[in-house]
């Protein structure tokens, strides 16, 4: 499964948390964020997010968010899927179309070619989106230290036009597959985001038993 979300939607703090409530349920977590998560993913981390980086067409942010992806996938993902964990990805696919898909403009279908050579099938089956107003995500983002801005939050390059379209992108794409996409109103207190990932989640994880168990009952 994947958290996914516009700047400042609380992400990163409701991927640890929920990781710790499945743990608490006694189940095998791998917690991965994006860009990062392998060796050569936080290289290319540190290059996307500096500031000071050579300019780059967002195609070329794509590339490299996909290469990032692509290395995650094998090198961790599989092999934790392999061995039977539930895998939270802070970010995944979803927001390479979200930032350089309806952000920057990139084609979309050319976004979902990369994105089929960089996940190769692995893809998560619940898409958990904290959606947050624009103003209120950057307003978080902007409380701490303004040099630990990333380059997509800057608004010398990124105005809140381009976090709108990012956060309608995701909008977009939630309401194309509500089959696998569950939209969380990320606008409140932390404990009741918590609680409504919470709920999603073991309801997801008790139909995939159920199908599981159903599926056996029939082979
Ligand atoms: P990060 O510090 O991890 O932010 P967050 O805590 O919000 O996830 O920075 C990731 C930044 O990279 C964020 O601004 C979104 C952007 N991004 C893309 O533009 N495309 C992508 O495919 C991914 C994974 C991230």
């Amino acid at each position: 499964m994947s958290l996914e979300g516009p700047d400042g939607a609380g992400k990163s703090r409701a991927a640890g948390r929920l990781a710790e409530h499945l743990r608490a349920r006694g189940v095998a977590v791998t917690l991965t964020r994006e860009p990062g998560g392998t060796r050569l993913g936080e290289q290319i981390r540190a290059l996307l997010l500096d500031r000071d980086a050579a300019e780059r067409v967002p195609e070329a942010d794509a590339l490299l968010f996909s290469a990032a992806r692509s290395q995650l996938v094998q090198e961790v993902i599989r092999p934790a899927l392999d061995r039977g964990d539930v895998v939270v990805c802070d970010r995944f696919a979803a927001s390479t179309l979200a930032y350089q898909g309806y952000g920057a403009g990139v084609d979309l279908e050319s976004l979902r070619l990369m994105e089929s050579l960089a996940v190769d099938g692995t893809r998560p089956d619940l898409v958990l989106l904290l959606d947050t107003p624009v103003e209120i995500g950057l307003g978080r983002r902007g409380i701490g230290d303004p040099a630990e801005l990333t380059r997509f939050e800057d608004a010398s390059r990124h105005d809140l036009a381009f976090h709108e379209r990012v956060r309608r992108g995701y909008l977009a794409l939630a309401e194309a597959d509500p089959e696998r996409w569950r939209v969380v109103d990320g606008d409140r207190e932390p404990a009741r985001v918590d609680a409504e990932l919470f709920r999603l989640v073991d309801e997801f994880l008790a139909s995939d038993e159920l199908s599981g168990a159903l599926a056996r009952m029939h082979q």
